[in-house]
């Protein structure tokens, strides 16, 4: 891949963050309902999609982008950059601050370079297949836990019913072993896996865009991706396990037991 796509990935990023970082300080976006009463959307979402998409076809014009806002069909394209604006909506309206902007270019059904970047702390998250994850241009590298019991577990609550159910199932099952934790931001619990801080993480029923970006960074530094169930991880159907290598096995049963 060329490094050109990563970097521009990279400013996309920047300024889309630059635009939420804006309104989040302000104070001053509209709020309107998706589906469920907490999935929303801001006019920060739709301005820093806006500005992504304008930045990314500016640059590379024949790559079908797959933005958050506005699609309702997904279409499954050879190659396409997966836009989310803005990852972590509910934390942002509630002024808790971790979200980030959230990019991803996949070639061939795999991920070639994924960037998450949270405008308030300023970290920038970013890898390209093959060459390592960084944050703020520092190499990352997954937790080396070895043990379940103990270790930061992070799970995610999915909008859809049998997701949700089966969510609460596996919650069972992992709290006879350790705690929980759930962040409200795929992106930066993919991210915070790269980098060490959470050992496991995993929810059912995302959209390609909340996971294409964070998916290249977790596997670059060293964490094992695949579906709870410990199949193969499909970008369409959403459903993510993100381990360090050390607990990978064991927290599949803990999740399945
Ligand atoms: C959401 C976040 C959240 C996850 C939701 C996603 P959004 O994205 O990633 O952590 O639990 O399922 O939809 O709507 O804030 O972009
Ligand atoms: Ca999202
Ligand atoms: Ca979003």
């Amino acid at each position: 891949m060329s490094f050109d796509i990563l970097e521009a990935m990279i400013i996309a990023s920047l300024s889309g963050g630059g635009i939420l970082k804006k309104y989040f300080e302000e104070e001053n976006f509209s709020v309107s309902r998706k589906s469920v009463s907490y999935d929303l959307v801001t006019s920060a979402d739709r301005e820093s999609q806006e500005k992504i998409i304008s930045i990314l076809t500016g640059r590379f014009p024949h790559i079908p982008i797959i933005g958050e806002e506005g699609s309702k069909e997904i279409p499954h394209y050879r190659e396409a950059f997966y836009v989310d604006p803005l990852d972590g909506t509910l934390n942002f309206v509630h002024k808790f601050p971790f979200f980030a902007v959230s990019l991803g270019y996949w070639k061939d059904d795999e991920p070639i370079a994924g960037v998450v970047y949270n405008p308030l702390t300023k970290d920038l998250f970013y890898a390209q297949r093959g060459d390592g994850a960084f944050l703020n241009g520092e190499r990352i590298r997954v937790s080396a836990t070895t043990s379940v019991e103990g270790s930061l577990l992070v799970v995610g609550f999915p909008y859809q019913e049998e997701g949700l159910l089966k969510t609460v199932e596996d919650i069972k099952s992992t709290m006879k072993v350790t705690d929980l934790r759930v962040l409200g931001s795929a992106s930066l619990e993919l991210s915070y896996t790269a980098l060490g801080i959470i050992d496991g993480y995993w929810e059912y029923a995302l959209s390609p865009w909340d996971l294409a970006g964070g998916v290249v960074i977790a596997q670059e530094a060293g964490a094992v991706v695949s579906a709870p169930d410990g199949g193969k991880f499909d970008l369409f159907k959403g459903d993510i396990l993100a381990a360090t290598p050390g607990i990978y096995r064991e927290l599949v049963k803990a999740i399945n037991g």
